[in-house]
C-alpha cells in the first residue's frame, strides 16, 4: 500500500475509558456527552459550524493494532468480510460517527452520541447535509436481518480488542 500521512486536528474527548462494553455506534450512545478539542491553528475553520445539528467525525481508532480480514461484527454471529462491517479491526483504522453538535466555544465543540474511545484522535469533520446525506431507502446487507433496536442496544465485547 502506498504510505499516506495525516496528522490529528484535535481530540476526541468522550466517557468511553475501555473498549469493552460501550456503544457500538452513535445511535447506542444517545444523549452521552463529549467534546472535541480542535487544535488551535484550525479553529478559523469552525466558522458558520454551530448551523449544524450534526457533524461526521472521521477518526483513526488508535487502539487498532493489527486487522483481520474476516470478522464476526458486534451484529452477527457470523464472520464477514471487513469490508461489508464496521469492525475497528481494519487494514486502515479510520471511525466514522455522525455526532450531534449541541454547542461551540472558540475551538471546543461540544457533542453527543460518541461512539468512540476517549482520547481518539480526530482527523476530519464534516458537516452532515440531510439533503444529500440521508439515504432512506438504502439495503444494508446483512445486518437487514437483525432486529431493527439491535444496533442501539448492543455494548461492545472483547472480540477487537
Ligand atoms: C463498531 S466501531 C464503529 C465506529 C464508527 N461508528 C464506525 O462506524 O466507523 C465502534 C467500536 O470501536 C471500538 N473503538 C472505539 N474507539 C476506538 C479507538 N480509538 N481505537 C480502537 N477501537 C475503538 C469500540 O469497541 C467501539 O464499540
Amino acid at each position: 500500500m502506498n504510505d499516506i500521512t495525516f496528522q490529528a486536528i484535535g481530540t476526541i474527548y468522550t466517557p468511553h475509558a475501555s473498549l469493552e462494553n460501550m456503544p457500538i455506534q452513535p445511535s447506542g450512545a444517545a444523549q452521552t456527552k463529549g467534546y472535541i478539542l480542535l487544535k488551535e491553528e484550525f479553529t478559523e475553520g469552525l466558522k458558520d459550524i454551530e448551523g449544524f445539528s450534526h457533524l461526521t467525525l472521521i477518526y483513526h481508532l488508535n487502539k487498532v493494532e493489527e486487522h483481520q480480514l474476516s470478522v464476526v461484527p458486534f451484529m452477527d454471529d457470523k464472520a464477514h468480510g471487513i469490508f461489508a462491517t464496521r469492525s475497528p479491526k481494519r487494514p486502515n483504522p479510520i471511525g466514522l460517527s455522525t455526532v450531534k453538535l449541541t454547542k461551540v466555544e472558540g475551538n471546543k465543540l461540544f457533542i453527543e452520541e460518541v461512539d468512540m474511545l476517549n482520547e481518539t484522535p480526530l482527523l476530519d469533520i464534516k458537516p452532515f447535509f440531510r439533503q444529500s446525506d440521508n439515504r432512506l431507502q438504502a439495503v444494508s446487507g446483512w445486518l437487514d436481518d437483525k432486529h431493527q433496536n439491535a444496533v442501539s442496544e448492543t455494548k461492545s465485547d472483547e472480540r477487537f480488542i
